[in-house]
């Protein structure tokens, strides 16, 4: 977890465009989504005597305001910083454990994301060659680790100290340095977490993920594993652990700054909710040919290959694990695959049993949620075919795969995911035709209809997105309400647990999604006069048996709500209230059902006056276990 970044840009920088004070606080704000229990920075000045000046703050979602009033009691010859925003791992959040952290001199800070694995037995040693601890963090003994390694050798530079360092460290970290004694220098380094870099105006960045740093560039390099790079004013140079010089991968992002800020809405929530027409036909662009062929020129596995697969598993968690329960309807019908979804942290422990012929699924929108890394790092370990859906371009889990099928929903940055989540369903959607188009299991009749409704889809999503009005003035009628339950059959019964997903983690409320044919076997106890029951029930297959259920607890007392299909009058003589949405096939409604319940749990913790895009206890991405 934790988002880091850095910038050099010789002296005098408060002069320049990008001033160093100003792109640390801004790239930060723009990281706060992997974490913010606490916000530090430290720059050194241009002259190599001077100290280096650091501040941290662990003051909750105020951490990073704090820090940014406290910048102006920086030195104004930065030339080089280094920011962290944190989600506390080890050590509580609070000040002495927020990075950047120094070591013994001061002389040196380092911020870090990622686990060291083997940070008790390092402290252990340097504690006795006398160094001495100042948190309680795995992350401090990098800093004194390199400032011993700095003083063995005195003609070592910092980026030989760091490269002499980091053979001892086991786990996962991605981390940027800087000395006093090196004006202008940042020294940085990965292994598993993220990091890319730019040059642009004479600078040099880094940054944990792309949003925090487009406004400066599109243009990046992707540091790999166990590299070292020395970031200088307007130039990069890589090497290996052994000092031998390495080239960075370039990436080229289209993505502009305007996708990674709040463009007049209020919350980043709301503006992905409005995004999500976008990010479904940006996910269906140029993959359908005009006679209808699917193209996933991604998916570097051949038509042979696919149709060997005997089997497919899913493994993702979350909003992602939702959109993967949604694809299984899919790919059975269409593709008629056995599918397996699975909740990446169980899969990865439970000894499954895959082979050549299984094709495992990864879905992670960043492509870095450690939980899912590892379940698809356990697939192929076992000879399975593994490919990865995600939104982020390059990202730990797209290089691991097999095959990436990359969603195209530009950065989201509130903690909810909302077009993230759709772009994954349209990314299952078009995956499942393509293994049907591959198997010949759809007839050419049945194939056109799908895609031809697979068309319409995001002017659907547009329609049901412009009801936001009509959905809060439901919420507001449910304000008070302290606890949910979400129905649904079929593939209204992963839309259902999205719902409570999204409701319970931004808004606190107490919300389950359950299939509604298991209600007669236990939740049913839980309805009682002023239960609110949210119903998924346009017309899947399945609709007349859901309307049973919602009769079922309408009769015990409970309010409730449905989601239903435009003008299905007799859908809504069951309920109290109604989130309209218009009519698609039912395999693709989970696309269209799920935007009311998002726009109703965005409406309750507006309501309740909560900061939607920076929930308690969350974190956009999990990179712990
Ligand atoms: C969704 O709103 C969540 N905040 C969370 O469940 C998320 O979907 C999950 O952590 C998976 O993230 P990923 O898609 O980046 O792997």
């Amino acid at each position: 977890m934790c988002g880091i970044i850095g910038i050099t840009c010789g002296s005098e920088p408060r002069e320049s465009s990008h001033g160093v004070l100003d792109v640390l606080v801004e790239g930060l704000a723009r990281l706060e989504y992997r974490g913010y229990d606490s916000a530090g920075l430290a720059v050194v000045g241009a002259d190599p005597a001077a100290p280096l000046w650091r501040v941290r703050a662990a003051d909750g979602t105020h951490s990073l305001d704090v820090v940014a009033k406290r910048a102006d009691e920086a030195p104004t010859e930065a030339t080089a910083g280094i920011g962290h925003t944190r989600w506390a791992t080890h050590g509580r959040p609070n000040e002495g454990n927020a990075h950047p952290h120094a070591d013994c001199t001061g002389r040196i800070a380092l911020v870090h994301n990622g686990i060291i694995e083997n940070h008790v037995e390092l402290a252990d040693e340097l504690i006795a060659d006398g160094h001495t601890m100042a948190s309680e963090t795995d992350t401090e003994v990098l800093a004194h680790l390199i400032e011993a390694n700095l003083a063995a050798d005195p003609s070592r530079t910092l980026a030989d100290a760091v490269r002499a360092s980091l053979p001892r460290v086991r786990g996962a970290f991605a981390l940027a340095v800087i000395h006093a004694a090196e004006p202008g220098v940042i020294v940085a380094a990965r292994r598993v977490s993220p990091l890319i870099m730019g040059i642009a105006d004479g600078a040099a960045f880094l940054a944990s993920d792309i949003p925090a740093i487009l406004g400066l560039t599109h243009d990046f390099f992707v540091l790999d594993d166990d590299r070292v790079a020395e970031l200088r004013p307007g130039s990069i140079s890589v090497t290996t652990l052994d000092g031998t010089a390495a080239e960075p991968k370039p990436l080229h992002v289209d993505w502009d700054l305007d996708a990674a800020r709040k463009d007049g809405y209020d919350d980043f929530m709301d503006k992905e909710i409005h995004e999500q027409p976008t990010a479904v036909a940006d996910t269906l662009r140029d993959r359908v040919l005009p006679d209808g062929t699917l193209v996933l020129d991604e998916v570097r596995i051949t038509n042979d290959e696919l149709a060997a697969i005997d089997n497919v598993f899913v493994v993702a968690c979350g909003s992602s694990f939702h959109a993967g329960l949604m694809a299984k309807y899919a790919i059975e019908r269409w593709a008629r695959l056995p599918v397996q979804v699975d909740i990446a942290s169980e899969f990865r422990y439970r000894d499954p049993v895959l082979d050549s012929r299984t094709l495992v699924i990864g879905v992670s929108q960043s492509g870095e949620t450690v939980d899912t890394f590892q379940a698809i790092v356990e697939a192929k370990r076992l000879g399975a075919k593994v490919l990865v859906i995600s939104n982020v371009v390059d990202s730990s889990m797209a290089r691991e795969a097999d095959a990436v099928l990359y969603t195209r929903a530009g950065p989201e940055i509130g903690v909810a995911a909302t077009k993230t989540h759709v772009a994954q369903i349209t990314a299952l959607e078009i995956l499942a035709l393509y293994l049907a188009q591959a198997r010949e299991t759809l007839s050419p009749t049945e194939a056109r209809d799908l895609l031809s409704a697979m068309g319409a889809l995001p002017g659907k999503v547009a329609d049901a997105v412009a009801r936001a009005g009509a959905v809060h003035t439901v919420a507001e009628a449910y304000r008070d309400a302290s606890a949910f339950i979400f129905l649904g059959r079929h593939v209204g019964y992963p839309v259902a647990l999205e719902g409570a997903l999204k409701l319970k983690e931004i808004s606190y409320l107490r919300a389950e999604g359950f299939p509604a044919g298991e209600l007669k076997h236990g939740p049913i106890a839980l309805i009682e006069p002023g239960t609110v029951v949210v119903g998924v029930a346009t017309r899947t297959p399945v609709w007349e048996k859901m309307i049973s259920n919602v009769a079922e607890v309408k009769s015990r007392g409970a309010s409730v709500i449905v989601v239903a299909d435009d003008g299905d009058d007799e859908t809504a003589r069951h309920a109290d209230a109604v989130l309209w949405v218009p009519a698609t096939e039912p395999l693709f409604s989970p696309l269209v059902d799920v935007v009311p319940l998002q726009q109703f749990a965005h409406s309750m913790a507006r309501l309740h006056g909560l900061d939607v895009d920076r929930p308690r206890n969350l974190a956009k991405t999990v990179t712990v276990e």
